[in-house]
């Protein structure tokens, strides 16, 4: 197992940390295997003995004595192999649950860093790893190591015998070569048109309304249909030649126990052996070719198995750069300073805004503005760290912002987003951020901040309302309000909305605009990207972006009338289109 990584981290990467715990494990059912197997030959050898010596001497007393030694030694491998079967499955148990954190967290990662396009297959793929050691295959490879102790038996019985046997064993392995490479590579295309089919499936079920109002369904289904019916295909063809491989196997182990069987009646009759030896060679001989044959049966099986972990070794690798706990900081006041920013999305070279210069202090209120696609969401994005920057510096307070914890820099930010998503669970789990341990008094504030309280309370279960998946479906606007309300929840000294105003009434526009100002009042720093005027009415600052540059920053109404935007601004006009 390799330590550390390839990037040259002194971290131990995770998944062969999860292995290396348990190694003694592995290694205790190698040794019990080894028992085993010496145990599998107890039946062969009674068989001989019933035949060459109780036979022959007729003797009552011996035949019991060696059925009650057979019996118990049968007794003995089915313990062991009870036990070794126990192990496995707990070690499986055991890593999956190692492992659980860290792939979900990664999964997270490379989705808000769009670097994998293969949503929550890394989940499947742990599971696919905890059930592998739950089903039968690995002892096949347990069982593998001690075909030789057979090979050498059967070398006693007599050498041809054992010469035979060995090269049906080297015809098996070559299949088992030969299976490889004609498998690995169907199951890796297979695995890909799967994973994308399973994209697809997913994307379906978010827009399930649009695709039955615009009369998509047939037509989406054809798309995906598309992707499944080739990873369906992929996975027959794989599994076809796989049989092929397994029939194969199948009729040599077979015909070698036979030949076995044959030769030895030859060696019989010219008195080189006894017949019981001949009989229990052939067995013994079928018992060392076994493993082999077991293996290449369940050669699909490792197959995704390696390939699940080798996945999720990719996935986990540790990041280069920075290592360990991020410094934890003290409460911020809620100071933001750009200093030559420049931001791209993620993976991409291509700036999307450059060189940003502004600042806020506690109790700053800043409206962003804009055209269309202008980066208003983008910079939003980078300010509350989803996205990094490109160049320049971004600190609150006096730390960059990629020195917090992620976890601890989100507590003292409030953001509301452009397209709102809720998660499936009550109310109040949403507001409190799914707090394990929710304060419902916060909870509360940050709902009558939001002014959300009256309407949470007119719903059927008030703040126990289950939402989302299976709950209740809510407006597009009592949905942004209790996504503000999260956003305000913990009272965070830098609150960044996006557009909050997209969907909400006069009465829900005049009491974000008051809920504003008081947040401002107590200290917080406060940013809205906005399109309409009545947004940023309690705001005292103003960002004018356009392509991706700063255009304006300052006062509000020095800025106004420096762009010709000065004067009453009418409700519903769109603050964005003047000074075009
Ligand atoms: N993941 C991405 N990859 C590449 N380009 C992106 C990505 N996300 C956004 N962009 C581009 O960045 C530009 C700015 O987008 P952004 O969402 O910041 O605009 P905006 O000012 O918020 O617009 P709107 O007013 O419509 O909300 C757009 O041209 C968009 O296509
Ligand atoms: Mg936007």
């Amino acid at each position: 197992m390799q330590r550390g990584n390839k990037a040259g981290s002194l971290e131990p990467h995770p998944l062969s940390a999860a292995f290396r715990r348990f190694r003694w494990a592995f290694a205790t059912a190698g040794l019990f295997s080894c028992f085993v197997n010496l145990l599998m030959l107890s039946g062969p050898l009674y068989m001989m003995q019933v035949y060459d010596r109780v036979l022959t001497s007729r003797s009552i007393p011996t035949l019991v004595a060696l059925s009650v030694l057979v019996l118990a030694l049968y007794v003995i491998s089915g313990l062991l192999e009870h036990i070794r079967s126990r192990l496995i499955v707990s070690v499986g148990n055991a890593i999956e649950q190692d492992l659980r954190r860290p792939v979900f967290s990664r999964m997270l990662d490379n989705a808000i860093r769009r670097t994998s396009d293969s949503g929550t297959q890394p989940i499947r793929d742990l599971d696919m790893v905890r059930q592998f050691h739950a089903g039968p295959a690995p002892f096949g490879l347990f069982d593998l190591p001690w075909a030789p102790i057979f090979l050498a038996v059967t070398y006693l019985i007599h050498p041809v015998l054992a010469a035979l046997t060995a090269a049906g064993a080297l015809i098996l392995f070559a299949i088992a070569l030969i299976n490889e490479f004609a498998v690995k590579s169907g199951s890796q295309i297979a695995y890909a048109a799967q994973v994308e089919a399973n994209m697809i499936a997913e994307q379906s079920m978010v827009a399930s309304d649009v695709l039955h109002a615009l009369g998509m369904k047939q037509s989406y289904a054809d798309v995906w249909e598309d992707r499944h019916r080739r990873a369906v295909e992929q996975q027959r063809h794989a599994a076809n030649r796989a049989g092929i491989f397994s029939s194969a196997s199948k009729t040599v182990r077979t015909a070698m126990q036979s030949a076995v069987l044959g030769v030895g009646a030859y060696l019989v009759l010219q008195s080189e052996m006894t017949a019981g030896a001949m009989i229990a060679a052939s067995i013994i001989a079928a018992r060392a070719l076994a493993p082999v044959e077991q293996a290449i049966g369940n050669w699909r099986t490792y197959l995704s198995y390696r390939q699940a972990k080798a996945r999720l070794r990719q996935m986990l690798t540790p990041n280069v750069g920075r290592s360990g706990e991020p410094m934890r900081l003290p409460r911020p006041a809620g100071h933001l300073r750009l200093d030559g920013v420049a931001i791209s999305a993620p993976g991409a070279a291509k700036p999307l805004l450059v060189n940003l210069n502004f600042e806020l202090r506690p109790g700053d209120g800043l409206g962003i503005i804009g055209p269309t696609g202008s980066g208003k969401s983008t910079l939003a994005r980078t300010i509350t760290g989803i996205w990094p920057q490109l160049a320049g510096t971004i600190r609150l307070d006096q730390a960059e912002i990629n020195q917090w914890s992620a976890e601890q820099f989100g507590r003292y930010i409030g953001y509301l987003p452009q397209d709102v998503t809720l998660l499936g669970g009550t109310i109040e789990a949403n507001i409190a951020r799914f707090d394990r341990d929710p304060d419902p008094e916060a909870v509360i504030r940050a709902a009558k901040l939001a002014n959300v309280h009256d309407l949470i309370l007119k719903l059927p279960d008030g703040y126990n309302t289950r939402i989302g998946t299976g709950g209740l479906d809510l407006s597009g606007g009592q949905k942004q309000r209790i996504a503000l309300a999260r956003a305000l929840y913990g009272d965070p000294v830098l609150l960044v909305l996006d557009e909050p105003n997209a969907n909400l009434d006069a009465d829900g526009e005049a009491a974000l605009s008051t809920t504003l100002a008081d947040m401002r009042a107590a200290g917080a720093a406060v940013i809205v990207v906005a399109h309409r005027p009545s947004a940023i009415k309690s705001m005292n600052l103003l960002l004018y972006v356009r392509d991706g540059r700063q255009v304006a920053f300052g006062p509000k109404a020095e800025m106004l009338a420096k762009l010709g935007m000065a004067g009453p601004a009418d409700r519903g006009v769109s603050l964005s289109v003047v000074g075009e």
